[in-house]
């Protein structure tokens, strides 16, 4: 298990990149293997949960080469072109890949069999599962088809109308995977938006999406056409390198061409009402995603309250919001937020029990945390437990921490930032 140390540090600076979306590169995987035609994607992700992506549906027989780490080609043959897999499909530690590619699956008139690592048995896949069944697909798996290992035998679907209970884009994007093989119309509504990431792609690859206030829809009988990709920098990765240098003194960093879709962009809009110095220059759009660079210069926080529509918004950068939090002056408090019980770990759970360890004062809620600070961290242990956001969330802490910190499992960063270690040291 690889062990990362950081020390306490000043004055980060540097013009970087971070690797690409993590949600997009999935998507462009799976778009190009349904589609017709080749698509080429660059500045794809090579994190564990993307190259997960291209095994599964290497083994579903569609063609994926590598031309280098962040340059693939699909050769997409349509629905038709995919073929029922001899081996076991494992997604490893991802979740969208397992949701959206249940979806694809469930108009695929084969039978498969999907599992994937230890958090994933203890995620909820009912929430995909469910829906799906009431489409008209056969899906089985432990404890009534809730968790991993599952087993799909789809085709035969019907559109149906679905009011998730949850904002979540996985769900969204798995009912409309699956409604583009049904008859007739499907529609998915959700409490509050989740990122639009599918809704983009698809209409790019030439699907027709409707879109309303309330929810999505789309016509079954759709196919992709194949087309290039330019995949933006991943929010998500850029928010670490965002709190490391509003939080350590003397800072100020430029990260170039991150993705600021509206749906994922509340940690910069959080981050500013927080007192943070963040300027966003615009650069266009690739494939549909608004992209720009930010310069984010060392800045005196405060705490703030956060929930309803904005979890959605930010809800995979928590564990770093919470590391600014804890360098912040007042309280910060995060509702709504029961939604991350059921990430790679509990991370209201893991993040404050984390982030303890070196001597923040965090409370655990219901649906969020409670944070009060400033507070001098001082260095420890912490350990990822298998969580990238996790080991990184310690690691952008051990900046400020007195001793600095050693992050055990650290390894697990990969899954969504290879080479996190050296861009920070390079800062
Ligand atoms: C993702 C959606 C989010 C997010 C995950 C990636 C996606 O999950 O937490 O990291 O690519 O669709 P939910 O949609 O389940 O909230």
């Amino acid at each position: 298990m690889a062990i990362l140390r950081i020390e306490e540090r000043r004055g980060l600076s540097g013009d970087v990149s971070v690797p690409g979306d993590k949600s997009i590169s999935h998507r462009a995987v799976m778009f190009g293997a349904i589609a017709q035609g080749t698509t080429r994607v660059e500045g794809f992700l090579p994190g564990a949960d993307c190259l997960s992506t291209i095994d599964c549906f290497r083994k579903m027989g569609v063609p994926i080469r590598q031309h280098g780490p962040t340059s693939i080609e699909v050769e997409g043959n349509g629905w038709e072109g995919m073929k029922e897999p001899e081996a076991v499909l494992d997604v490893g530690n991802s979740g969208t890949t397992i949701r959206l590619m249940l979806g694809i699956l469930a108009g695929r008139p084969f039978h498969t069999i999907v599992t994937g690592d230890d958090s994933i048995a203890r995620r909820p896949m009912d929430r995909v599962a469910k829906p799906l069944r009431r489409m008209g697909a056969r899906v089985e798996g432990r404890a009534e088809g809730s968790y991993t290992p599952l087993s799909i035998r789809g085709g035969g679907l019907k559109g149906i109308t679905y009011p998730s209970p949850v904002a979540s884009a996985q769900v969204k994007s798995c009912l409309l995977l699956a409604g583009l093989q049904a008859e007739g119309r499907t529609r998915v509504e959700e409490p509050s938006l989740s990122r639009d990431h599918t809704e983009r792609m698809l209409t790019a690859f030439g699907v027709r999406v409707n879109r309303d206030l309330d929810g999505v829809s789309v016509e079954g009988g759709q196919t992709l056409q194949a087309r290039d990709v330019r995949v933006p920098g991943d929010i998500s990765s850029a928010a670490f390198l965002m709190v490391a240098a509003l939080i350590t003194p003397e800072s100020q960093i430029t990260i170039r061409n991150v993705g600021l879709n509206p749906t994922r962009d509340g940690i910069v809009d959080v981050l500013r009402e927080m007192g943070g110095d963040i300027q966003v220059t615009p650069k266009g759009e690739w494939c549909g995603e608004p992209v720009g660079d930010l310069t984010v210069t060392y800045s005196r926080l405060k705490g703030v309250e956060i929930g309803g529509k904005m979890i959605p918004r930010l809800i995979d950068e928590i564990p770093v919001l919470a590391v600014a939090a804890t360098q912040a002056e007042g309280q910060t408090v995060i509702r709504d937020a029961a939604e991350l019980k059921v990430k790679e770990t509990d991370r209201i759970h893991i993040t404050a029990q984390e982030l303890r360890k070196l001597g923040a004062r965090v409370e655990e809620t219901d649906d969020g945390m409670v944070i009060e600070g400033p507070v001098q961290l001082t260095g420890n242990r912490c350990n990822s437990h298998g969580d990238h956001r996790i080991g990184m969330a310690a690691a952008v802490a051990g900046l400020v921490a007195e001793g600095g910190v050693t992050v055990d499992q650290a390894d697990a960063i990969d899954v969504s930032f290879p080479g996190f270690e050296a861009l920070l040291s390079e800062l």
